[in-house]
C-alpha cells in the first residue's frame, strides 16, 4: 500500500499588478506550477510570485516595497522562495536580485513555459533568471487549460502581445517585445476549453489586440467565436485607432455575440503632442473613426485613456483634449499624469511643472466623471442583459456585467452565476446600476 505523501501540496501566492494581460499570464503561471495550490494568504505561501507592472514610476516602486514585506516573511520561513514575473522582471532584470537578495527567482513576461524548470533550480537551492525574448510561443509550450475545476463566467484569453507602436513614453515595446499573435486555431481550442469550464465571455486581450493576425485578421477571428455554442459574448481590448478596419467596425453591426463597447486610448486631444507622442494619427482622424464605429454600432459606449502633462504639453494643448472629450462623450475614460520612463525617448524632454500637471488631471477627471455619470444615468429604465458573476453583499442580489460593461446589481434575484438575465434598470449609483430581472 503506497504511504501518503509526506510532503503535503505546496502553496503558491501571486499578487498581479498592471493589465488584464497580467491577470491572464498570473492564471497561467498559476496552472503550470504543478504541485501547487493557490492561496489567497502569502503568509501560507512556499511560493510568492508578484507579476508586475512597469507602466509608470509608481506601479514598479511598488514593487519594491512589497518585496521588503515579503523578505519578513522569508526570515520567518527561510524555505518560502520569492519571484518576480512581469514586466519590472524584463526591464530591471538581475537589478532585482541586487536591490532585493531574498528574491531568488526573475522571469519575464516571454518565458513562462520555463517557469517549472526554474522553479526545479530553485527547489535545488539556486537562484534563477530568464528575460529573454525566446522564438517559441510560450503558450504553445505552456500546459493546457484542460477541463480543470469549472470557473468564473467571463475569462480573458491573450491573443497577441507586444507593441511595434514605440509611442515616446511607453515602455510596452520594450518589457513586452515585438508584436506577435498566436495562431487562430489555438485560440479557438483555448476558448471552446474554457466554455466547456462554464465560461460564458471571453475578453480577447493585447496590447495592440487589433493588429491582430493569428492567420485571421481580429473581425474574421471574433466571427469564428461567435460559432462557438455556450460562448455568449465577446470583448476585445486594447485596440489602436490606426488597427481599427472597416471589417472590425462591420464586425460590431453584424456580430451579435461581439458587445457594445470599446475601448479605444487616444492619449491626447492636440495633433502637436500627439506627434510628438508619436501616435501617428490626429484629433480629427481619431472623431471620424468613431464616428464611423457609432455608425455601425450606435448604443456603442466609448472608453479611452490620456495622458495629461506630456513633456511641452501647454495648457492649449490640455484644452484640445478636453474639447475631444466633450465630442466623444466617453462612457469610461482612464487618466494619467506623465510619468518618466527611463529609456524612452520622452524621457529627454522638458517636463510639464508637476502642480501644473496635477490641476490638468484633476480639470480632465472631472469631465470624465461627468460623462461617465450621464451615461450611467442614461441605461435608467432601460432593458439590458447581465451575465451574471457573483453574489451580492446584500441578501438575495446578484451582480453582474451589462453589455455595456457596467457592473449592475439585481435585487431579489433569481438567477444564478453564469445566467445571462434579461433585467431592467432600476437606478444608477456612483459605481453601479441597480435592475431587476425581467420575468
Ligand atoms: N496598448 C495600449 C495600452 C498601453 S498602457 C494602448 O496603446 O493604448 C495603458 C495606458 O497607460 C496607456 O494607454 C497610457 O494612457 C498610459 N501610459 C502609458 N505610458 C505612460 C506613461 N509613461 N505615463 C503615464 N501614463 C502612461
Ligand atoms: Fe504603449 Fe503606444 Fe504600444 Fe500602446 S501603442 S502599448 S501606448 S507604445
Ligand atoms: Fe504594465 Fe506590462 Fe501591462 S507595463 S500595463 S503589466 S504590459
Amino acid at each position: 500500500m503506497s504511504r501518503p505523501s509526506p510532503d503535503p501540496q505546496k502553496k503558491l501566492f501571486i499578487k498581479t499588478y498592471g493589465c488584464q494581460m497580467n491577470v491572464y499570464d498570473s492564471e497561467r503561471m498559476a496552472e503550470s506550477l504543478e504541485g501547487y495550490a493557490l492561496t489567497e494568504r502569502a503568509e501560507d505561501a512556499d511560493m510568492i510570485l508578484l507579476n508586475t507592472c512597469h507602466i509608470r514610476e509608481k506601479a514598479a516602486e511598488k514593487v519594491y516595497s512589497e518585496l521588503g514585506r515579503m523578505k519578513k516573511l522569508k526570515t520567518a520561513k527561510p524555505d518560502l522562495k520569492i519571484g518576480v514575473a512581469g514586466c519590472v522582471a524584463q526591464a530591471e532584470g538581475a537589478e532585482i536580485m541586487r536591490r532585493q537578495p531574498a528574491v531568488d527567482l526573475v522571469v519575464g513576461p516571454q518565458s513562462y513555459h520555463r517557469l517549472p524548470a526554474m522553479e526545479a533550480v530553485l527547489q535545488g537551492g539556486g537562484r534563477a533568471l530568464d528575460t529573454d525574448f525566446p522564438e517559441e510561443d510560450k503558450f504553445a509550450h505552456l500546459k493546457g487549460r484542460g477541463q480543470a475545476a469549472r470557473r468564473a463566467p467571463a475569462a480573458f484569453l491573450t491573443v497577441q502581445e507586444g507593441c511595434d507602436k514605440f509611442c515616446a513614453f511607453c515602455v510596452v515595446p520594450y518589457t513586452r517585445g515585438a508584436e506577435v499573435s498566436r495562431p487562430a486555431e489555438r485560440v479557438l481550442t483555448e476558448a471552446r476549453e474554457l466554455v466547456e469550464r462554464g465560461v460564458r465571455e471571453v475578453t480577447l486581450l493585447g496590447q495592440n489586440v487589433n493588429a491582430y493576425h493569428g492567420g485571421m485578421t481580429l473581425a474574421q477571428l471574433v466571427r469564428a467565436l461567435a460559432k462557438i455554442d455556450g460562448l455568449e459574448r465577446i470583448r476585445y481590448t486594447t485596440s489602436h485607432p490606426n488597427d481599427m478596419d472597416d471589417d472590425l467596425i462591420a464586425a460590431h453591426a453584424d456580430t451579435d455575440k461581439l458587445m457594445p463597447y470599446l475601448h479605444l486610448p487616444v492619449q491626447s486631444g492636440s495633433d502637436r503632442i500627439l506627434k510628438r507622442m508619436n501616435r501617428s494619427h490626429t484629433a480629427e482622424s481619431y472623431l471620424r473613426l468613431i464616428e464611423r464605429i457609432r455608425d455601425a454600432r450606435p448604443d456603442i459606449v466609448m472608453s479611452g485613456d490620456f495622458i495629461v502633462g506630456f513633456p511641452e504639453e501647454t495648457e492649449a494643448d490640455f484644452q484640445a483634449t478636453l474639447d475631444l472629450v466633450e465630442q466623444i462623450r466617453y462612457g469610461y475614460a482612464y487618466s494619467f499624469k506623465y510619468s518618466t520612463r527611463p529609456g524612452t525617448p520622452a524621457a529627454e524632454r522638458p517636463q510639464v511643472d508637476p502642480a501644473e500637471a496635477d490641476d490638468r488631471l484633476q480639470r480632465l477627471q472631472a469631465l470624465i466623471t461627468r460623462q461617465q455619470r450621464e451615461i450611467q444615468q442614461s441605461m435608467v429604465g432601460r432593458d439590458l442583459t447581465v451575465l451574471v458573476e457573483k453574489k451580492g453583499r446584500e441578501a438575495g442580489q446578484m451582480v453582474g456585467k451589462s453589455e455595456y460593461l457596467h457592473a449592475v446589481h439585481i435585487d431579489d434575484a433569481t438567477a444564478a452565476i453564469g445566467d445571462l438575465v434579461p433585467v431592467r434598470i432600476t437606478a444608477a449609483m456612483t459605481n453601479s446600476l441597480t435592475a431587476r430581472e425581467r420575468r
